[in-house]
Formats: C-alpha cells, structure tokens, sequence
C-alpha cells in the first residue's frame, strides 16, 4: 500500500476496536447495545461482527486521531472526519451503530453507520476511496468465505442485518452489498467463487425490483440463479427473528424459484390476464425468457405449463421459442 492508504486502514483498525469498545463498554453507548440485544443479535455475534458505537460528541475521532499522530486532511478524504466552514474538523459519524465494513482479507476499510432513532439517513456510509469501492467490495465475504467455497452457493442479501442474522443462525454463506444495487463487477466475484446463487432479498416492492436487476445481471455472469421469497413484507432478519433459522432454511432458502420461474411469477404481476393483448404480450414475454434456458428439457417444462394454462399446443410454443433462439446471440 501507499502511505496514505496504509495510513487510512490504520485508522479503520483502531476506530473498529475504539467504536466496538465503546459499544460493549461505554454508559453512552449502552442504549445501542441493548438495542442490539432486544433485536436478537447475541454477545458472540456483535463480536463477531465487531459492532460499535460512535459516541454523539462532534470531536472524538478528531480527537482520537489527532493524538494518534494521523493527518486530519486524509482522515476526510477517509471518511471518518468532516470539516466545517471555519475549516476546523468534526466527526463524521455521531450516536450510530457501527458496521465496520471489511474487505476480502477482513480488513475494515469503511464504516456503514445506522441511526438509533428516526435520524436519517437510516445508514451513513463512508465516501468511497481507494480502498473501499463499493461496487467491488461484498460484505462479509471474509467471514463467508469458507462457507461458500463448501457449498459452493452464496446466498445475497440486501442488508448487513440480514447476512448478520443468517450468519447467527449457522447460515454462514451471506453476503450483501452496499445499498440494493449490484455491479458487473459484484456479479463476476460473485461467480468466481460459487456457480449458485440465491438472492434472498426483502420482501416489500422495493426488494422485489431490486431482485429482479441482480438475478439478471447473476444470470448473465452464469450463475445458477435461485431467488427466494420472504412473505408480508418481511425482511430475512425479522423473519429469522419472528420463526427461527430452521423455518428460514425450509421456507425460504430451500423454497426459492428458479431464475425463470421467478421471472415468469414477477412478469405475471406486471399484466391483466383476462384482457387478451395482456395475455398475448405476457406469453411472449415469458417465450423469451425461455429461449434463454440452453436445456431442452427446461424450457420444454415451461411451455408445458404455458401450453396448458392458456390451452395452446405445445409445438406452436416450440416453435416460437426456436425462432427467437435463432435471432439469439
Ligand atoms: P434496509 O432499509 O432494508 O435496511 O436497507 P436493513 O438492512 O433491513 O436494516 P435494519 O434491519 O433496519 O437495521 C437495506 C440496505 O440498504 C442500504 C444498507 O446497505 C442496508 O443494509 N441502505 C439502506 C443504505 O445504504 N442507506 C440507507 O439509508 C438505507
Ligand atoms: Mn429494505
Ligand atoms: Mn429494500
Ligand atoms: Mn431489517
Ligand atoms: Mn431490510
């Protein structure tokens, strides 16, 4: 590493134990602490995890570093200071719970730091730097690594809270990214380290959509890709919380749809099936999605299901399919 960017990982290691120790430790930081534990989150796993607690004071870290000889100038550009108009510096992150970031080799190189109240934004994240860019970093993948490597599966969720709680419960292959988007990049790690995939995303509309964008990213990276479905609105978390990891497993992971079914059920929402254009359009949808699939038996499946469903004969459907195979790249 350069100077500057070996100075900016020192910083994040001492401020990962110093927010972490005064989360466990602090009178101010026993209110997130106890939040922590009122949301199910054990000792052992805000350990694990290295949770913290940046106290509410404008000038701590900007204490802190100062006395740690660092240069208040790269602590900005870092993230973890900001400065005021008079040109005087102040702390970035205030009365938050603090998700260290890690990178591959479990160095934190960011922070994601969440309100304990209605402050927002709900989660404050550092700037990007060199060190932390965050369309190629996956969150926890450190800790997942093993895991996935043994099962050769990831499951991607959308938030810290979801990966943390599976990986509570023994489900260790979790990893997020920061925020619901993910990029080519994510998507070509993602495959380098396991051929399956399944999105476990929320289950409100948001999640939804945002599911929809990364199981055809995955998808096109070659993953095989499953996507699961948590129920009312839920997210992974609450619902690990509310029925326990074995139900999370049965109900959801093992549950999950194929990339095309999934597809097929998503598209099903966007249409009127009584109205007959509806009907035609919805139907040439799900024909290209599965002139994708490369095996024969698969995409036979489908048109089955279509064929009988809207009372078509299956070789029309074939024959479409093929047609749109032959146009294909
Ligand atoms: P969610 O709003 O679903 O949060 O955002 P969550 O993970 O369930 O968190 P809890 O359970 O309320 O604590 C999902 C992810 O989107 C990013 C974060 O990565 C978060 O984990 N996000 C969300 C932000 O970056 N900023 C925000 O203000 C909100
Ligand atoms: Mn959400
Ligand atoms: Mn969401
Ligand atoms: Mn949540
Ligand atoms: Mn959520």
């Amino acid at each position: 590493h350069d100077p500057e960017s070996q100075s900016i990982l020192d910083a994040h290691a001492w401020l990962t134990k110093l927010y972490h120790h005064l989360l466990r430790n602090s009178k101010e930081g026993q209110d997130a602490y106890e939040y922590l534990l009122q949301r199910g989150f054990t000792e052992d796993t805000i350990n694990r995890h290295q949770l913290g607690y940046s106290p509410s004071s404008n000038d701590f870290v900007v204490t802190f570093l100062e006395k740690k000889g660092f240069h208040p100038q790269q602590m900005v550009k870092a993230g973890l200071l900001n400065t005021n108009e008079q040109g005087g510096y102040f702390d970035r992150f205030r009365g938050r719970i603090m998700f260290p970031l890690r990178n591959h080799l479990g160095k934190t190189v960011a922070f994601a730091g969440r309100s304990t109240g209605a402050q927002e934004p709900k989660y404050l994240n550092s700037p990007e730097t060199d060190l932390f860019q965050k369309g190629r970093l996956l969150y926890n993948f450190d800790l997942a690594r093993g895991s996935i490597r043994k099962q050769n599966q990831i499951i991607l969720f959308e938030g810290y809270a979801d990966v943390i709680s599976a990986d509570q419960t023994g489900i260790q292959n979790g990893i997020a990214t920061m925020g619901t988007s993910v990029s080519d990049t994510q998507a070509q790690l993602i495959k380098r380290y396991a051929d399956k995939v399944i999105i476990c995303y929320d289950g409100d509309d948001a999640g939804i959509e945002a599911a929809v964008k990364a199981a055809k990213l995955l998808k096109k990276a070659g993953c095989e890709t499953n996507v699961a479905r948590v129920p009312n609105e839920m997210d992974p978390d609450e619902f690990i919380k509310k029925f326990g990891g074995d139900r999370f497993r049965r109900e959801i992971l093992d549950a999950s749809d194929p990339y095309t079914s999934f597809m097929i059920r998503y598209l099903r929402r966007s249409f009127n099936l009584q109205l007959e254009g509806d009907r035609i359009t919805f139907i040439e949808r799900v024909l290209q999605e599965v002139a994708q699939l490369d095996r024969a038996i698969e995409r036979e499946h489908y048109l089955n299901e279509i064929a009988e469903e809207f009372q078509m004969s299956i070789s029309t459907l074939k024959d479409e399919v093929e047609q749109l195979r032959l146009h294909q790249s």
